[in-house]
């Protein structure tokens, strides 16, 4: 069973697909992690972040697992993925077509490895709507922009700039969703989930109730029924 996970920043995602996981046993593969692995080298080794044939080529040296995200055969921290820096070039670098189509190829990938393995968790912007279209459940996550700000704040410890990191978040918003190259949107047949004032266990619970429709849907379609 594959289960797509989209949403923007802050909407709660990486927590929920965590958790979901772990409930249900399947694996968790975070996408976002191969876009900040592609800005995490281009900072460190000065590629242009506007240089699509070079970050394409960057791209092709990064191997997305359940166990994190590899560039060169080398595990990337995930402190230093996390950085304000490595968020704002990550965002950056996704509106590359030419790389996306790259990093696409390696999501799908990791997706075909976690399904042989019983299933997975696949978290990020367009999974439902381009990696994973035929993925058995899409869940697009969203949120006010004020509480995602306060989420991130408190997650990262800065509650003190709060109005910055809702001006960031809504950056990466227009930016995200306003990109020619797979714009950040629910897929058609997604259930939209407002996390706003829903706990983390909240959103989690009505998620794997909704696994559990989808599969019992899909044992009722037996050969007779066809
Ligand atoms: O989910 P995240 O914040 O770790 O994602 C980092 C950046 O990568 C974010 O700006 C959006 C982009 N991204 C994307 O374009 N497509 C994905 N499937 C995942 C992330």
């Amino acid at each position: 069973m594959l289960i797509a996970i989209d949403g923007p920043a802050g909407s709660g995602k990486s927590s929920v697909a965590r958790a979901v996981a772990r409930r249900l046993g399947l694996v968790n593969l975070n996408t976002g992690a191969t876009y900040r692995a592609v800005a995490l080298v281009a900072l460190r080794e000065g590629v242009d972040l506007k240089d699509g044939p070079t970050l394409a080529v960057v791209g092709g040296r990064v191997e997305l697992t359940a166990n994190g995200v590899f560039y060169d055969g080398e595990l990337l921290p995930e402190d230093a993925l996390r950085t304000p820096e490595v968020s704002a070039a990550a965002s950056k670098v996704s509106a590359q077509a030419g790389l996306r189509k790259i990093l696409t190829g390696r999501q799908r990938m990791a997706a075909r490895t976690a399904e042989n393995l019983g299933g997975a968790v696949v978290e990020g912007r367009d999974i439902g709507t381009v990696v994973l279209p035929e993925a058995e459940l899409k869940i697009f996550l969203s949120a006010s922009p004020e509480e995602r700000a306060r989420r991130r704040a408190l997650q990262t410890g800065r509650e003190g700039e709060l109005e910055r990191i809702r001006k960031a978040i809504q950056t990466r918003d227009r930016r995200d969703s306003e990109r020619e190259a797979s714009p950040l949107k629910p897929a058609a047949d997604a259930v939209v989930l407002d996390t706003t004032s829903l706990s983390l266990e909240g959103v989690v619970g009505r998620v794997v109730e909704l696994v559990s429709q989808v599969q019992q849907a899909a044992s009722r379609i037996t050969p007779e029924s066809i």
